[in-house]
């Protein structure tokens, strides 16, 4: 019997919202295809499709939405602002463009997506999104690959605190410290690339055995991982089993010593690409 704790209800932002507990990772599905793989993601039960301006995909979110004929208010479409547009003219237009291409009213989610700290505009880029929930055209909003030094800032100069951080996290690095950064300033770990990509960690003795002892996959056991760390995952694949397989994690529980053990698997230099956002910028 799984831990109440970790079943498949809503999380609760700091703003009041929700989120599902596992949302739908849409980079890099475009075109026709990808249209067909995001409304059999809907189709298979997922209600959070996490889209980026930078993904170029917008229009297809917004079509395979409309194509699902689910009702708009049970789906949140979540966002993100490129870093050319930090500048808060900027980041207001490309908030208006995005809803536009998406064809919604209101954008449920809206994240920057890098800090850019050189150029050292996202401060401006968080006033931006502040406004645009204060005029109701965002309804939640939040941030993606900030370190602690850059969510306190944004924090100090406007009194208002990220519902979400969207960051690097999967089996090979758990981001122990900014997790306790987040629970110290009640904001939600996102987590992108949570199967760990290209270099998923199935082989691993640490995910493999836990895959045999609850008969699941070494997918689901790092989904797993990832609803009992209190993050919520956005897992992308375009294979319709894996889209079922991937949102079925709340009928077994990993034992603290399978949660340790695959941890442990983290490594300092555990990241995909280097994208470390103090260094790592994205336009
Ligand atoms: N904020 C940011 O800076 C940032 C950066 C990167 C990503 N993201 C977001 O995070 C989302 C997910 O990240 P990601 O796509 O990089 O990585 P991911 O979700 O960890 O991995 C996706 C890959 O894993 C495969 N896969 C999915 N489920 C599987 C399963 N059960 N068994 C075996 N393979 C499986 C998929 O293949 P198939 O499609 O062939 O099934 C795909 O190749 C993105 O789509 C995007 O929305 C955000």
């Amino acid at each position: 019997m799984a831990d109440d704790r970790y079943d498949d209800a809503p999380l609760t932002l700091n703003d009041g919202t929700t989120l599902p507990r596992i949302g739908f990772g849409t980079y890099p599905l475009k075109g026709e295809d990808g249209i067909e793989a995001m409304v059999s993601a809907l189709e298979n039960g997922y209600r959070h499709l996490d889209t980026a301006v930078n993904y170029e995909n917008e229009a297809e979110v917004g079509e395979a939405l409309r194509r699902s004929g689910i009702p708009r208010a049970e789906v949140v479409v979540a966002t993100k602002i490129p870093g050319r547009f930090h500048a808060k003219d900027l980041a207001l237009q490309s908030l208006r463009d995005s809803a536009q291409r998406l064809g919604l009213e209101q954008l449920d989610l809206a994240l920057i997506h890098w800090p850019n700290p050189s150029r050292d505009l996202y401060g401006q880029a968080w006033q931006a999104l502040v406004q645009a929930r204060q005029e109701g055209l965002v309804r939640s909003i939040g941030v993606s690959n900030f370190t602690a030094e850059h969510l306190r800032r944004v924090i100090d100069e406007t009194g208002v605190t990220p519902a979400v951080n969207q960051v690097e996290l999967h089996p090979y690095f758990p981001q122990p410290q900014m997790r306790q950064v987040h629970r110290e300033l009640g904001i939600l770990t996102q987590a992108w690339s949570p199967m760990g990509k290209r270099n998923a960690p199935f082989a691993e003795p640490a995910v493999a055995q836990a895959a045999a002892a609850h008969e699941v996959t070494p997918g689901q056991v790092v989904l797993r991982w990832h609803v009992q760390l209190g993050s919520m995952p956005l897992p992308k694949s375009a294979t319709p089993e894996r889209q079922r397989a991937n949102l079925d994690v709340f009928g077994f529980e990993l034992t603290d010593e399978e949660m340790s053990a695959i941890t442990a698997l983290g490594r300092p230099d555990g990241r995909l690409f280097g994208g470390d956002p103090d260094t790592h910028e994205e336009m």
